[in-house]
């Protein structure tokens, strides 16, 4: 039974394989749908209203595929299987508020950043504001993010406690079952506009980071005509419009 099954997944695996290339421009381009997958619980970034995906990469995300003369399919799984599902070439591109980091560069090709930010320390207690505040206690973080790898990095922290969803890491600190939540600065500035009631105060940057879109690594052709897109909703205030509405402000990166 167990070399049946083994002999089956390896058949099934071969198939699909088979089945699922990664998609060269062209490809695309001729099928008029790039398939982009993304998390959809990460406001004001991407997430559900009620069954539709929305926010700002969502719409900024429709606004350059349009450019590039074609549709999305869009896909929303959890967000540390994004970048393992773009390398099996299940998804063209992964559109997920994924930072630029060296380890990430190896495994895929990041485009232009299409926001610069940086994760935030957030506590409900003043005093919890930096690195050093941070010795002795717990901290929460999305699993797989940059802000667990870099409150990893930190000498002294008690722990540092995973959630699957960001969502799940502020609720912990809202419900008082950590001392600190560290996440992106405008997801931070969501959330503490959308519920002033939480009490929750707003510390230093522990990093600063570059967002951009993930594509296939070796796919140069997609991410150039990516770029091109990005740039032409850049310069003709397509972008400024959606940063506006989900953001309140413009958040293209300065330098
Ligand atoms: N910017 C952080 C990172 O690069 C977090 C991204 C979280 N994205 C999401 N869709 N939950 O890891």
């Amino acid at each position: 039974m167990k070399r049946f099954l083994f002999a089956f997944s390896v058949l099934t695996g071969l198939l699909l394989g088979a089945a699922v290339q990664a998609r060269s421009l062209d490809e695309i381009k001729a099928s008029g749908t790039i398939i982009v997958a993304t998390e959809g619980a990460y406001p004001p970034f991407n997430f559900f209203q009620g069954s539709k995906l929305t926010g700002f990469e969502v719409e900024l995300a429709e606004a350059m595929v349009k450019k590039m003369g074609l549709k999305i399919e869009w896909k929303a799984l959890a967000f540390d299987a994004l970048l393992a599902g773009l390398r099996q070439d299940r998804w063209d591109m992964v559109m997920a508020s994924f930072g630029v980091t060296d380890a990430r560069s190896k495994a895929v090709m990041f485009t232009n950043p299409y926001y610069c930010s940086g994760g935030l320390i957030v506590s409900k207690d003043a005093t919890i504001k930096d690195a050093a505040s941070l010795v002795g206690k717990t901290v929460a973080v999305q699993t797989g993010s940059t802000y667990m790898e870099n409150v990893r990095k930190l000498v002294g922290v008690k722990e540092v406690k995973n959630f699957p969803q960001d969502t799940d890491a502020r609720s912990a600190l809202v419900a008082g079952r950590v001392d600190a939540w560290v996440s992106d600065r405008f997801v931070v500035k969501t959330a503490t506009e959308t519920n002033p009631g939480l009490g929750l105060k707003v510390g230093d940057y522990l990093f600063v980071e570059r967002i951009a879109a993930a594509i296939k690594k070796g796919n140069a052709p997609l991410a150039a005509a990516v770029d091109k897109a990005l740039a032409e909703v850049l310069a003709d205030g397509t972008y400024k419009a959606i940063s506006e509405k989900f953001i309140k402000e413009d958040i293209r990166c300065k330098s």
